[in-house]
This record gives C-alpha cells, sequence and structure tokens, in this order.
C-alpha cells in the first residue's frame, strides 16, 4: 500500500523554495493517495541554537500555512512531530546503525556546522538519521521533496536497505518525488538556494509577503548586464533563476516563458515574473491571514493529526522492537 511522507521544519514563514519544490506538490499528492503523512518538523528545529517562544508560535504559523496552502485535513495527517514519539525511538535504533563516516559527508553537517557558534552539535550531526527515522517509521514508499534533499532520500534508502539486511526484509525502499520545480535560488546571489535562515532580507519570497514587498524584492533581483530574457542557467544564472520561478509559478515551459518575453528588458521582465508571482501568492497571504485568528481550531487540527499518525507509528515501531530484539 503506497503511502506518502514529508516533512518541513517550523522556522518562519515559509518560502517560494519551499512552495514550488515541496509545498505545491502535496497539495497534488493528497489527491492521488489514500495515505499522505506531513510531518511539521520540530525535532528537527532545535537541531541549532533556538529560542522556545519563537518556536511555539512557528509550529501553529506553520500550521495555518500548510492549510492555506491548500493541505485538507480531511485528506492529508498535518501532525507536530514530536508528538509522536516513536520518532526519536526509532532515530535512536537507526543511529545506531549509521556510521559517522558516511553522515560527515552530507553536504548539510558541513554548511551548516560552520556557521554554528557551538561547533554543530550531536543532534545536527544525526538529523539526517532523524529524517530516515521519520519517512521509515510509517513505512512510507512516496516522499516529495525539494532537491536539497536528494543526498537524505539516499541515506534514508541505504538506511533501509541496512536494516533489512541485518534484521529481515521490513522496510519498503521509499522513492523521492521532486516538486514543481527544481531548486529555487536567492534573488540576492543566484548561486545559493533561497533558504529560511537567510539574513539578506531581499533575498526571499515569503508566502505572506505584500504585494510590495513582492515587487520590490523583484524589482531588486540580480541579474546581469544583458537586457534581453534568456534561459540559459550555466551563463545567466540570474535571469535564469526569475524564468524558472515564473515558469514554475504559471506552469508554462521555460521556453514558452522566454518566447512570450521577446521584446522586454530584463527590467521590464521582473515585474511581469513578480505579478506572476503575485496572483499566485494573494489567496494563500490571505487565507493564512483569517487562520491566523483560529488559534483554536489549528490546535485541534494539530492535536487529530498527532492521533491519526501514532495510530499508524506504533505497530511499525511494535514489529521494529520485536525484529530488535527488545521485545
Ligand atoms: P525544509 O524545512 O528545509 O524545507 C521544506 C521543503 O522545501 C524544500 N526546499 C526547497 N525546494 C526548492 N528550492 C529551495 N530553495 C528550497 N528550500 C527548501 C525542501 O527540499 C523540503 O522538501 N529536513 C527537512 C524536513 C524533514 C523532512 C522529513 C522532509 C524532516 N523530516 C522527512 C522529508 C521527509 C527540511 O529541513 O526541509
Amino acid at each position: 500500500e503506497p503511502r506518502v511522507f514529508s516533512g518541513i521544519q517550523p522556522t518562519g514563514i515559509p518560502h517560494l523554495g519551499n512552495y514550488l519544490g515541496a509545498l505545491q506538490s502535496w497539495v497534488h499528492l493528497q489527491e492521488q493517495y489514500n495515505t499522505v503523512l506531513y510531518s511539521i518538523a520540530d525535532l528537527h528545529s532545535i537541531t541549532v541554537p533556538q529560542d522556545p517562544s519563537t518556536l511555539r508560535a512557528s509550529i501553529l504559523d506553520m500550521a495555518a500555512c500548510l492549510l492555506a496552502c491548500g493541505i485538507n485535513p480531511a485528506k492529508s495527517c498535518i501532525f507536530q512531530q514530536s508528538q509522536v514519539a516513536e520518532h526519536a525511538e526509532l532515530a535512536w535504533i537507526l543511529n545506531c546503525l549509521t556510521s559517522m563516516p558516511r553522515l560527515r559527508h552530507l553536504p548539510q553537517w558541513k554548511v551548516k556546522c560552520q556557521t554554528q557558534k557551538n561547533e554543530g552539535s550531536a543532534g545536527l550531526f544525526t538529523y539526517p538519521v532523524l529524517q530516515a527515522a521519520d519517512i521509515l517509521l510509517y513505512k512510507s514508499t512516496h516522499v516529495p521533496v525539494g532537491d536539497d534533499q536528494v543526498q537524505h532520500l539516499e541515506l534514508t534508502q541505504d538506511t533501509a536497505r541496512l536494516f533489512n539486511r541485518i534484521y529481515g526484509d521490513f522496510f519498503p525502499i521509499p522513492r523521492g518525488i521532486m516538486g514543481t520545480s527544481k531548486k529555487i535560488y536567492s534573488l540576492r546571489d543566484p548561486s545559493s538556494k533561497m533558504s529560511k535562515s537567510d539574513p539578506q532580507k531581499l533575498a526571499t519570497v515569503r508566502l505572506t509577503d505584500s504585494p510590495e514587498e513582492i515587487v520590490l524584492k523583484f524589482r531588486k533581483a540580480v541579474t546581469d548586464f544583458t537586457s534581453e530574457v534568456t534561459y540559459d542557467p550555466e551563463r545567466r544564472p540570474g535571469v535564469s533563476s526569475l524564468v524558472a520561478i515564473h515558469s514554475a509559478v504559471t506552469g508554462l515551459g521555460t521556453d514558452i516563458i522566454v518566447q512570450q518575453s521577446r521584446g522586454m528588458d530584463t527590467a521590464q521582465y521582473k515585474l511581469t515574473v513578480a505579478d506572476a508571482v503575485i496572483q499566485k501568492l494573494c489567496p494563500i497571504r490571505e487565507e493564512m491571514q483569517r487562520l491566523q485568528r483560529e488559534q483554536g481550531y489549528l490546535r485541534e487540527v494539530l492535536y487529530q493529526g498527532a492521533q491519526r499518525a501514532k495510530e499508524m507509528a506504533a505497530p511499525v515501531y511494535d514489529s521494529v522492537a520485536r525484529l530488535v530484539g527488545f521485545r
């Protein structure tokens, strides 16, 4: 039986990269599969120094955001990771199967521990194992993620194979489902990915940005000195990244986008892209603002989601505990 699982960290309002790389396809998948789980990965959010009251608010904001994007709690199980204790329990078992050198080679560790004052916690180091536990705890078969998560998914597959080899065939090997777009890049630096933690305010478009903010961010987007609109990610990463965003929000191919933009200079084109993004985000922003006032409802959705997730997780963890020899 196919099961879809994915997660997102509750670190602030999601951005256009989260939406185009993952959330948009989450909405489609709930129509195609019967069992769909989306987790607000709060255990992942404490792998770097964090502030409790910010985290508390971000969890509810993320719930509002997922609903505003079109995730329907009647079809998808939306829940807070920490409320299902088996995530941490299975992660421990999988940690004991994972070698240190395997984790040392993952790019997120290399990048993130350099920016941490504590030189990176043990939790940050084993974070990809927790992610593997998230996925395997539901015997998930499909994992919709953006392409920055490919290596984490490979680790999950390797871990499932290793477990199966040691303890007997148990976990299905989960497959990735890539989002509507490839990686979405920072508007200030087309060589780095759009990220929630980017200190440059103009680099990241958030789902709750006002139309004015969106226009400003696209107007200031870094391009080059050629005024024509072309799609050539190697030689013209700036304008190509705009074409990629435009293509992902409209659903039109990059070749069609380029054709339609003939005769426009990049300054005019930036406003066209901003406009397409505004069209897409406006309804989400309005729904998000409405839902943020419905805290009781959001808590109820998360409570119900956690109950359903626990029901699915418990029998899987129970079998794992048996296989490992705890029972
Ligand atoms: P997170 O919270 O960083 O991102 C959530 C989703 O957004 C995608 N994404 C992007 N896609 C395209 N371009 C970008 N610039 C961009 N930035 C982010 C991510 O690929 C992701 O799909 N560790 C995960 C959360 C997680 C998870 C899981 C995911 C925890 N457990 C189990 C899948 C399965 C994370 O930090 O995603």
